[in-house]
């Protein structure tokens, strides 16, 4: 089990992306640390206590270090990843110098490029700040830290320049496509961002590149993980500055398809993204397509594609690209045409 946790929906940055700025009732609320103990009690074998927000670093060092003593305390494995913006760590590396430096606690952060990503005065978030930020965690924690880079139509021309600057740090990107959520009202089209995916391995760039290199393990059978597991509803838990509780951070953003926390506390367990009909696939045809697994691994990206009439431009471009995506997994077999299902609006 691997669990999320959004300590506060509060943010220092004003990204006009931003999935999560819809994932309180209160804006100020913060995330019981009970909540978190139960879940631990619940379920002790967790590995990842993934956090995220708003931004991490609005949260004292102290509300860290409290999950640090519980885990430690009660001999339990869990790790923390913290994803964060680490705009509060370049400006006072001191505050959170010792808590990066434990050895349960990792960090990663978001970069991208274009006009999206904006500090807390509305100014762009420059390549020239990610090296700062970059260059003062290299020198005070011992590493650059991997970052996640999400991809709009705004700056989908910059995908390139983005895993060779991955390359340049030595580090393993995450080029994402925007979900809708949040301030972002529309997804970006998955078989727009798979076509960049094709685009890096032909440019020999997937080394420094994550879903690249789950595409080219997702239709040998092998072991991936989000945003392309169907199964990911029983691994993964999320609670949110509220304690409202979810299976995934995106349906959460959304708040819909909420889990109750009492019942899973006492011993219950659901899935409930797994038997939910309109998510099982994209279309009909899906199911004897060989890209099923390509385009129906994400329930979130499914759900987003519907409501936004995606899913027929989505089929008819993936059917085009369907034998790069075969080749780059060694599969020799050929794509069945596209047909129509909906009418598009
Ligand atoms: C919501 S943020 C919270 C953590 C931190 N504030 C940050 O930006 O790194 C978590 C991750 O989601 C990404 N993200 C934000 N809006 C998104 C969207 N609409 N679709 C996909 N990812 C998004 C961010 O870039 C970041 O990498
Ligand atoms: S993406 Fe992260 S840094 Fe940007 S506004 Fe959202 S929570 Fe803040
Ligand atoms: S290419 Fe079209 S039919 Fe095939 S899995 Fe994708 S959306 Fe479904």
């Amino acid at each position: 089990m691997d669990l999320i946790i959004k300590p506060t929906e509060i943010c220092n940055f004003k990204c006009t992306f931003c999935s999560s700025t819809q994932i309180s009732e209160e804006h100020t609320a913060r995330l019981d640390l009970n909540k978190v103990f139960a879940f631990l009690k619940r379920f002790p074998e967790t590995r990842t206590i993934i956090v995220n927000g708003g931004d991490p670093l609005m949260m004292e060092p102290t509300y860290y270090w409290r999950i640090i003593e519980y885990l430690e305390k009660n001999n339990l494995p869990a790790t923390i990843s913290l994803t964060t913006n680490l705009w509060p760590f370049f400006v006072k590396p001191k505050k959170w110098e010792e808590l990066f430096l434990h050895h349960r606690v990792g960090v990663a952060t978001s970069f991208q490029y274009g006009s999206g990503r904006l500090k807390g005065d509305y100014s762009v978030f420059t390549e020239e700040d990610f090296w700062g930020v970059s260059d003062m965690m290299l020198e005070r924690i011992g590493y650059r830290p991997s970052f996640i880079a999400v991809i709009t139509e705004e700056n989908e021309d910059t995908v390139i320049q983005t895993v060779e600057l991955a390359k340049k740090m030595d580090v393993v990107c995450k080029v994402n496509y925007a979900m809708a959520s949040g301030d972002q009202n529309k997804p970006y089209r998955l078989s727009k961002i798979y076509e960049k995916y094709v685009d890096i391995w032909k440019a020999g760039l997937h080394h420094w590149e994550h879903n690249t290199q789950q595409m080219m393990k997702r239709l040998k059978g092998e072991p991936t993980i989000c945003p392309q597991s169907r199964t990911c509803d029983e691994g993964i838990r999320t609670i949110q500055p509220e304690g409202d509780y979810y299976s995934c951070g995106a349906f959460g953003d959304d708040k819909d398809k909420a889990i109750d926390f009492k019942h899973e506390m006492n011993g219950g367990f659901v899935t409930p993204l797994r038997n939910d009909l309109d998510l099982l696939s994209l279309k009909q045809s899906c199911f004897t397509c060989l890209m099923f697994e390509i385009c129906n691994g994400c329930k979130k990206t499914i759900k987003d594609l519907k409501r936004h009439d995606m899913v027929e431009g989505h089929c008819r471009h993936m059917k085009q690209l369907a034998s790069d995506i075969l080749r780059v997994n060694g599969i020799n077999k050929t794509i069945t045409p596209y047909v129509k299902e909906y009418e598009e609006v």
